[in-house]
């Protein structure tokens, strides 16, 4: 997505296929309210011929009283009525069903798609406009799947067969339908040309208002601490305004078609007064006939209005639809390798691994700005720790990022964690300790050098059962809005209550648990009851036991309780690594000092490693920090 233009999209049919082929796979349901929908055109085109047949029988009975049953009429035209009534109701529900599923299809696969996609793809794309496409954009594909299931059929069988039965009736007067109708669509269309790039540009607004939205939501306490409540507000405000003004201008000058639409098609009534009038009186047309027209022409008047109508629909859904099928095509970046887990108990290899984030960011569109990319200069080799700013190093890894500025996160890293073992990372922050590990579960794939899990490369291995064997507790444990218990099953959701509880106990959860007011049901997260940070990390630890993973990464999981929770739940981590590879990053010199070996980064790179006792006997980086840390 970082490669898309910014500027707006032309109108791309392709895209609406896309949308249309979701509702393939209901194609009898499809069928069948198309089948319906003709049954009621057919009505509707039959009602104007009694009428006009009506009349000229009112006609001929008072001119040369030939006999007239106005009955007869009357009797047909109720029949014809209540038909179109009963089509309708049985039409409504299918195909009212007929698009929420399909729609739901569509947000599944959004949702599916956003799964899958890489932490690179969500590292440039940012959630408000994320948010934006999944619900508003996908809502909006909701007209046009309406639109195509009624406005398209009816609006091209119907004009098309008036027409015709004008011709039939009168060519001359088929000629003024056709020159008022014509010109009407016209106008319409060049109108409806003008606007495509500005609903994209509506679209992508939209976007960047919600963004505001997010992130003030996500980040309320930052905004809060550093008393910036008035900035964010003005600044919400003036992407409100900027929406809205885009909008409005946008209406308005949509709406402006109508009036000059209605004058054009609104010469055919006078013009077939004047032409089919005088071919009454001479005697050459019914004057039931010249009734059937006018009301032909009403109802083409009718379907010419609803042109604009879709258009409007279709280029509006085209934006949108270019939006979600951005997400659902975007290539995951990660395929998935074939090879089953082999056997083993895990066995961590880095073999001259180096990691370089791509710096590029999904804001061209927002901005505006394409970078003027200086000349891309091929970097051999990962800039050296001492070097300063990422001046020095321009990645040109994979072509399409001119312009994106990186420098090594890790370079370089060759180490082995035999099964079982426990690792250690430290270093300051920023030294590349996350990367490291995220390394493992492929939630990036490392750009040198090989990452080894028993043996096989991890890009080879089967990226679900990859997932699942390493469990990963973050510095922040997220919570979902649901039951205690289906926050600990969440990797395994058909675990038992049983087990659920088992697990719970041997991360030292279930004294709380049962204290909560429904126990395991009490619902928790953002919309239940607020645990502590704590207890957080046990229901963290909970869920590894459960996957029962044969690695195991602590990332900071500690760094946001005290140092006396800590020691509570130390136990329950030392109980969790028991009888796995176990990678953990501390900042405490207490929770890394009994590790089998311990791995001191520094801007990307091991500087030392060894043992606890090994390291402080080196005096060297280590120990400085340690007995900074035991001074304290
Ligand atoms: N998603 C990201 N995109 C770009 N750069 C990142 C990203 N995450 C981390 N970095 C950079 O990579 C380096 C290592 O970061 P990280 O692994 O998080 O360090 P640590 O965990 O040791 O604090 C830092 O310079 C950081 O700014
Ligand atoms: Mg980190």
């Amino acid at each position: 997505m970082a490669e898309t233009s910014p500027t707006p999209a032309r109108f791309r049919p392709r895209n609406l296929l896309g949308v249309l082929a979701f509702l393939g796979r209901y194609r009898a349901r499809v069928a069948l309210c198309l089948a319906l929908l003709l049954v009621n055109i057919t009505i509707e085109m039959a009602l104007p011929q009694l009428l006009g047949n009506a009349i000229t029988g009112l006609r001929d009975h008072v001119e040369r009283a030939t006999p007239f049953e106005p009955m007869d009429f009357v009797w047909l035209f109720l029949a014809l009525v209540t038909l179109r009534a009963l089509v309708g109701f049985i039409l409504g529900p299918i195909r009212n069903r007929t698009v929420q599923r399909t729609l739901g299809d569509i947000r599944s696969a959004v949702y599916n798609a956003l799964q899958r996609l890489a932490f690179t793809y969500h590292d440039k794309s940012n959630t408000g406009e994320l948010i934006s496409r999944a619900t508003t954009d996908v809502s909006r594909l909701q007209d046009f799947l309406f639109a195509c299931l009624l406005l398209t059929v009816d609006i091209a069988v119907a004009l098309v067969v008036t027409v015709w039965l004008i011709f039939h009736i009168s060519p001359a007067l088929g000629w003024v339908a056709i020159g008022t109708m014509l010109p009407t669509v016209a106008l319409i269309g060049f109108y409806a040309s003008k606007l495509q790039p500005q609903w994209r540009a509506v679209h992508d607004l939209h976007g960047a208002m919600t963004t505001v939205i997010q992130e003030n939501i996500a980040g309320v306490r930052v905004v809060k601490a550093f008393a910036k409540e008035n900035a964010e507000v003005a600044k919400f405000r003036e992407r409100k305004e900027t929406y809205l003004g885009t909008l409005l201008k946008t209406v308005n000058y949509w709406a402006a078609r109508v009036p000059f639409a209605q004058f054009i098609y609104g010469l055919s009534t006078p013009l077939a007064l004047w032409i089919g009038g005088r071919a009454v009186i001479q005697g050459e047309l019914p004057i039931g006939d010249l009734a059937k027209v006018v009301l032909y022409l009403m109802a083409i008047g009718y379907r010419v209005g609803m042109v604009g109508q879709f258009t409007n629909i279709v280029q509006n859904a085209s934006a949108s639809a270019e939006r979600v099928l951005e997400i659902i095509h975007e290539p995951s970046g990660l395929a998935s390798g074939k090879e089953p887990m082999p056997p083993g108990r895990g066995h961590v290899t880095f073999e001259n691994v180096g990691f370089t984030y791509s710096t590029e960011r999904d804001g061209g569109r927002t901005s505006g700005v394409v970078g003027q990319a200086p000349p891309p200069v091929k970097v051999r080799q990962a800039p050296s720790p001492a070097e300063t700013a990422g001046e020095g190093a321009r990645s040109t890894k994979t072509g399409e990022g001119a312009g994106s500025t990186a420098k090594a996160a890790l370079a370089d890293l060759t180490f082995e964690a035999k099964p079982g073992q426990t690792i250690a990372i430290v270093g300051p922050t920023g030294s590349g300790k996350t990367t490291l590990v995220n390394l493992i579960p492929r939630f990036y794939d490392a750009t040198q050098g090989r990452v080894l899990l028993d043996g096989v490369n991890v890009r080879e291995l089967d990226l679900r059962a990859l997932r699942q064997s390493v469990g990963v507790i973050f510095q922040e444990t997220f919570l979902f809005s649901a039951s205690a218990a289906e926050n600990i099953a969440y990797g395994r959701p058909t675990a038992t209550r049983e087990e659920i509880i088992r697990c719970a106990q041997a991360a030292q959860a279930h004294g709380f648990i049962t204290e909560l007011e429904d126990g395991y049901d009490t619902i928790i997260g953002e919309r239940g009851v607020s645990l502590s940070g704590g207890q957080r990390q046990r229901i963290a630890i909970a869920r590894a036991f459960l996957m029962d993973p044969r690695i195991l990464i602590l990332d900071d999981a500690t760094a946001s309780v005290d140092a006396g929770t800590e020691r509570q739940i130390q136990e329950a981590m030392r109980k969790l690594c028991e009888g796995r590879t176990a990678f953990i990053i501390a900042q405490r010199f207490s929770t890394v000092q009994h590790a089998d070996m311990i791995l001191v980064l520094k801007e990307g790179r091991i500087v030392e490693r060894g043992t606890h006792a090994e390291l402080i006997q080196r005096s060297g980086f280590y120990r400085e920090v340690f007995e900074k840390q035991i001074q304290h």
